[in-house]
């Protein structure tokens, strides 16, 4: 059912045939192989290696809505100044048109549930509304968002129309950045945010509503929020609680708040054609491209949306889609690729939404955050490769990792709706109808049903909820989970025997990190090297982002990162290592630079870094540093981690101690060629194998004089086998 996307492109027959075969057609370069065909067009033909062919197959229908009214109050509001034009498109947007019926049953109702195609204005004008009628005047507008870059686009645009600088009167919080002040009265957050914020404000009393958005989405976060707003609404009368949802399954939350009203703003849809491909694609990656290359020469003006599964994939498919453009030179019109994905840096942000120039052509590669969080005006072609990265996790072993799986029927349909926006629109299904009726869900399953509980449990615990059988989940998680994340915490020491949270256990609460994490930071005080640990807490949250590799200077930044591994003091050690040297060179941009690291994570991570050291003050933990004993430090990380330990086996695998699984040191760990016996990792990746990540040297003893009540002696116990010798039995290296 899952696969993996590197463990499939080993698998693929086909990738053999990749070295493409150059040929000059006119001046136009254009790689192609055995089963050509040709496009004509006005005064160049191309030829495609691959044209994919498609079945149109079905037309979802639309609400006709006038084309000429629109086209017509575009050219208006062209003539007004930009800030008039402005609110002219405020009204132009499908929810204006009921703006008073909604404030009337925000009036009546203390619940409400919103149903509204994705951009019909829900998630922007909402708030604005709210604040139009005065509900900011005794507190303010809470809105939450499953994403941070929806969190902080959204917050971005509604302070543009309300012609405000970010962070005064609308601002946004995510994790480890606040951009508000004193005055924000409209307040954009992601749901993990919020969830936090009841910790020091159990109910919420600076705000007067609460409007949990994209509740279709059902993060972990927004599914244990109900469950509060729910309650604090009960002896909090005058706060207003929306639930807005892209979907029409409004039932189910309808049913969930005491049978709750539902409000529904008609969507103004217009019909999207639907085409399926006549056979299973091999390579989605290269499918999607050839797609919208098809597309960019054959179909009308109109800008391409494809859906991918994360970072690395979009930053491959721009590359390939960059130099498969370059060679067609003048011969094709632009193409303007944006990519937009979590981790984009803000600066780059805005580009998806300005307007694309006449006579280009937009592409944008998105991650799901383009499925219903983000709205891109403008896109009539959707291309959709039936994939998402999701979490999946093991209750059994507590391995939780990230796959490329397929999509719901339901997230297609919500794909396929973003074409058809602003006009008719196409969808390109990179998957058979046959597929699509047999193999994919109706829905997705949310995501309570399928994490690590752990973080929630520490979260539900200190807000002083006991009893977690029977809390009012709209979906209850495996009791399996529950009981998983109760013991986790139990070894941690972050409850008691009765479950209680503990005084340790208080403290790690305090932390927005994971309870492993915060573990570390708290035992820290023992080994007196908080200063330490903080900044190595701070470097791992950044994750693999620190180092980079240019393609032609490969050895070079290779080298340059083995030279904070001097010694095999292991990966911890080492980002402690560059986070220190940066710090000595007073945070130098030109340092970065020659030694191959990223300037922009590692202020990040002293942003981070920042942060918790004003969280160890609140928990009363002295700054301490201890940079010359290094067994300090790691006892501090093993006692984080040690739920995270592995030993060498003899053909050079590791098997982690409590569950017996075999892992592997990730090629990229400083510790890759060392393997030594025992070790204590961060992370596990799966890709071509389960890989360990960020690997710290331990002694077996510390396992006993750490956490007795988890291991015992035969555990620990040497059995035989001995350690490697160099470059022997190692792990093979087959992934970067
Ligand atoms: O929440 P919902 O999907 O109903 O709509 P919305 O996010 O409020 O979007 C309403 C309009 O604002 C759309 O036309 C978006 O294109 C526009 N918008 C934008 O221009 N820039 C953003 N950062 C967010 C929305
Ligand atoms: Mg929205």
């Amino acid at each position: 059912r899952y696969r993996d996307t590197n463990a499939e492109e080993k698998m693929n027959p086909f990738a053999e045939q990749e070295a493409w075969e150059e040929h000059q057609i006119g001046k136009a370069t254009l790689k192609y192989g055995s089963k050509n065909k040709k496009l004509a067009s006005d005064d160049y033909q191309f030829v495609f290696e691959d044209q994919i062919d498609f079945i149109k197959a079905s037309v979802m229908d639309g609400d006709k809505f006038d084309n000429d009214e629109m086209a017509d109050s575009i050219e208006k509001s062209k003539a007004k100044s930009a800030a008039e034009a402005l609110q002219e498109e405020r009204k132009k947007l499908p929810i204006y048109t009921y703006r008073d019926e909604l404030l009337q049953a925000v009036h009546d109702h203390q619940v409400l549930v919103i149903v509204g195609e994705t951009g019909s204005g829900k998630t922007t004008q909402i708030p604005q509304y709210l604040h139009e009628a005065g509900y900011t005047k005794h507190g303010m507008i809470a809105c939450t968002q499953p994403r941070r870059v929806a969190a902080m686009s959204v917050a971005a645009r509604v302070a543009h129309e309300l012609g405000v600088k970010l962070g005064h009167e609308v601002g946004y919080s995510i994790r480890f950045e606040d951009c508000t002040s004193d005055k924000t009265i409209l307040k954009y957050m992601t749901d993990g945010m919020l969830l936090r914020e009841f910790l020091g404000e159990p109910d919420l009393a600076s705000y007067s509503v609460v409007m949990v958005d994209e509740a279709h989405e059902r993060t972990l976060s927004t599914d244990i929020l109900f469950a509060l707003v729910k309650d604090i609404s009960r002896f909090r009368p005058d706060l207003k609680l929306l639930i807005s949802s892209a979907t029409l399954d409004a039932e189910k939350f309808s049913d969930y708040f005491d049978s709750a009203p539902i409000f529904k703003i008609p969507g103004r849809r217009y019909p999207v054609e639907i085409h399926f491909t006549k056979a299973p694609e091999a390579d989605y990656l290269d499918a999607a491209i050839v797609t919208a290359l098809q597309i960019h020469v054959t179909q009308p003006p109109g800008d391409i949306l494809i859906f991918l599964t994360g970072q690395e994939e979009i930053e491959t498919a721009e590359e390939i889609l960059k130099h498969r453009t370059r060679g067609l030179g003048t011969k094709i019109a632009e193409l303007i690729i944006c990519p937009i994905y979590a981790n984009l840096p803000t600066e780059l942000q805005a580009k998806i939404f300005e307007p694309t120039p006449e006579g280009a052509r937009k592409v944008v590669l998105a991650t799901n955050i383009a499925e219903t969080s983000l709205t891109i005006d403008g896109i009539k072609y959707v291309i959709d490769p039936g994939f998402v990265k999701m979490k999946s996790y093991n209750p059994k072993t507590g391995m939780e990792s990230l796959l490329v799986s397929p999509i719901s029927k339901a997230s297609a349909m919500q794909r396929a709706g973003r074409s058809g926006r602003t006009g008719p629109g196409k969808c390109f299904r990179l998957y058979t109808a046959y597929n699509f009726q047999n193999d994919l869900d109706d829905n997705t399953v949310p995501e309570i049903q399928r994490t690590n509980l752990t973080n929630v449990v520490l979260t539900l615990k200190s807000l002083g909820i006991h009893d977690l059988l029977h809390f009012e989940f709209m979906d209850p998680p495996p009791a399996e989970a529950l009981l998983k994340a109760l013991e986790l915490l139990f070894a941690l020491s972050a409850l008691n025997k009765l479950g209680e949270l503990t005084k340790v256990g208080r403290r790690m609460a305090e932390f927005p990190l994971d309870p492993m994490l915060s573990k570390m930071i708290v035992v820290s005080e023992k080994y007196k090297c908080s200063e330490d640990i903080i900044s190595i807490a701070a470097m791992l949250s950044i994750g693999n982002s620190i180092f980079y590799r240019p393609k032609d200077k490969q050895v070079h930044a290779d080298n340059a990162r083995l030279n904070f591994h001097t010694g095999n003091v292991g990966d911890h050690m080492a980002l402690l290592k560059v986070y220190n040297s940066w710090k000595e060179t007073n945070y130098s941009t030109q340092w970065c630079y020659e030694n191959y690291i990223q300037v922009r994570s590692m202020k990040r991570a002293r942003d981070i870094r920042d942060q918790l050291a004003g969280l160890l003050e609140r928990v009363e933990i002295e700054l301490t540093t201890n940079p010359n004993d290094l067994d300090a430090i790691k006892k501090s990380i093993t006692s984080g981690f040690f739920p995270h330990s592995s030993k060498l086996q003899k053909n050079g695998s590791y098997r982690t101690l409590k569950h017996g699984q075999t892992v592997h040191i990730h090629p990229s760990s400083g510790l890759a060629q060392v393997l030594p016996k025992w070790v204590v990792y961060h992370e596990l990746v799966l890709t071509t194998k389960e890989y360990m990540r960020q690997i710290t040297e331990l002694k077996a003893e510390w396992l006993l004089e750490i956490a007795p009540h988890y291991y015992q002696l035969k555990d620990v116990e040497d059995t035989g086998s001995k350690k490697m010798p160099r470059g022997e039995g190692r792990a093979r290296i087959t992934d970067n």
